[in-house]
């Protein structure tokens, strides 16, 4: 898809600022959000930024009326949350799923209709390849982007004859920093607490030393310009090969593989 108006939630750092960046890059006028749009630290040149809280209905709306029409939507905020299974808190998690769930949704709600009526849009859902491959004591991410996945792979359809294709792009490894603002919740005195920091350690690991955020960006662009998206992008963490393998093996297989990248058994 040629230019237009694009919004990217989430435009403060890391994948998003490159994503937005690259945007304007090709002549998009670009919005991007932040909670606290005049905290952001290294605007990208040529974005304009709008206040999103994604926890927040009222936010949600008054930014999508803020942005006004827009052609391209990239639903990248979002929260990394880990912790063993039975010790998420509720809160916690109803929190999770609607930063990382309902509010991309309810954003792609209220501009879907005028992509729809003008016949011509893109939304992308920038989920995560721990959706595709999941690991331990990262239960409600994993849960967050595989619901996020499946509202656009189920919706695709919904709009298959209007012009606008719904995606979803798979990072890998991103080297974004995430990691030091990941929200965690172990209990004290934890059964799984040596299992848990094992797994954290890899992963901060593997994230320090992920692809740059510009390859994802790359990849985000190339899902909005395709004539045709497909359902699903993955970049990252080798992910042209673990896929392939994913295809050709067992389930227990490709469990003990990802569990064995993070130091598990
Ligand atoms: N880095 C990785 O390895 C990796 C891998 C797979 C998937 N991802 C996904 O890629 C996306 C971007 O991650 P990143 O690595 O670029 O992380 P990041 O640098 O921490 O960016 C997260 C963005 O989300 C925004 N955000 C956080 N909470 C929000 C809320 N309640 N409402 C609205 N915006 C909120 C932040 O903006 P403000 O703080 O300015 O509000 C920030 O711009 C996330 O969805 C993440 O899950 C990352």
């Amino acid at each position: 898809m040629s230019a237009g108006t694009a919004l990217v939630t989430g435009a403060s750092s890391g994948i998003g600022a490159a994503v937005a960046a690259a945007l304007v890059r090709r002549g998009y006028t670009v919005y991007g959000t932040s909670r606290d749009p005049e905290k952001v630290n290294d605007p990208v040149e040529g974005v304009t930024y709008l206040a999103l809280d994604l926890s927040d209905d009222a936010s949600i709306e008054a930014c999508a009326a803020a942005a006004g029409p827009v052609d391209v939507l990239v639903n990248n905020a979002g929260e990394s949350q880990s912790g063993p299974f039975e010790e998420l808190p509720m809160d916690a998690l109803r929190r999770l799923f609607q930063i990382n769930v309902l509010g991309a949704v309810r954003l792609s709600q209220l501009v879907l209709p005028g992509m729809r009526e003008r016949r011509r849009g893109r939304v992308v859902m920038v989920g995560s390849m721990l959706a595709s491959f999941p690991l331990a004591y990262r239960s409600s991410y994993v849960a967050s982007k595989a619901a996020v996945k499946g509202f656009a792979h189920a919706a695709r359809r919904e709009y298959a004859g209007y012009g606008v294709g719904i995606t979803t792009v798979e990072p890998g490894s991103i080297a974004t920093g995430i990691s030091e603002r990941r929200t965690q919740y172990v209990a004290e005195g934890s059964p799984f607490r040596a299992a848990y920091d094992t797994m954290l350690a890899a992963l901060n690991a593997n994230e320090a030393r992920g692809i740059t955020a510009a390859k994802v960006a790359a990849t985000v662009l190339a899902a909005i310009e395709a004539p045709r998206p497909r359902p699903l992008y993955a970049v990252g963490s080798n992910a042209p090969l673990v896929f392939a393998l994913r295809r050709v093996l067992t389930r227990g297989a490709v469990e003990r593989m990802v569990a064995r990248r993070h130091g598990l058994r």
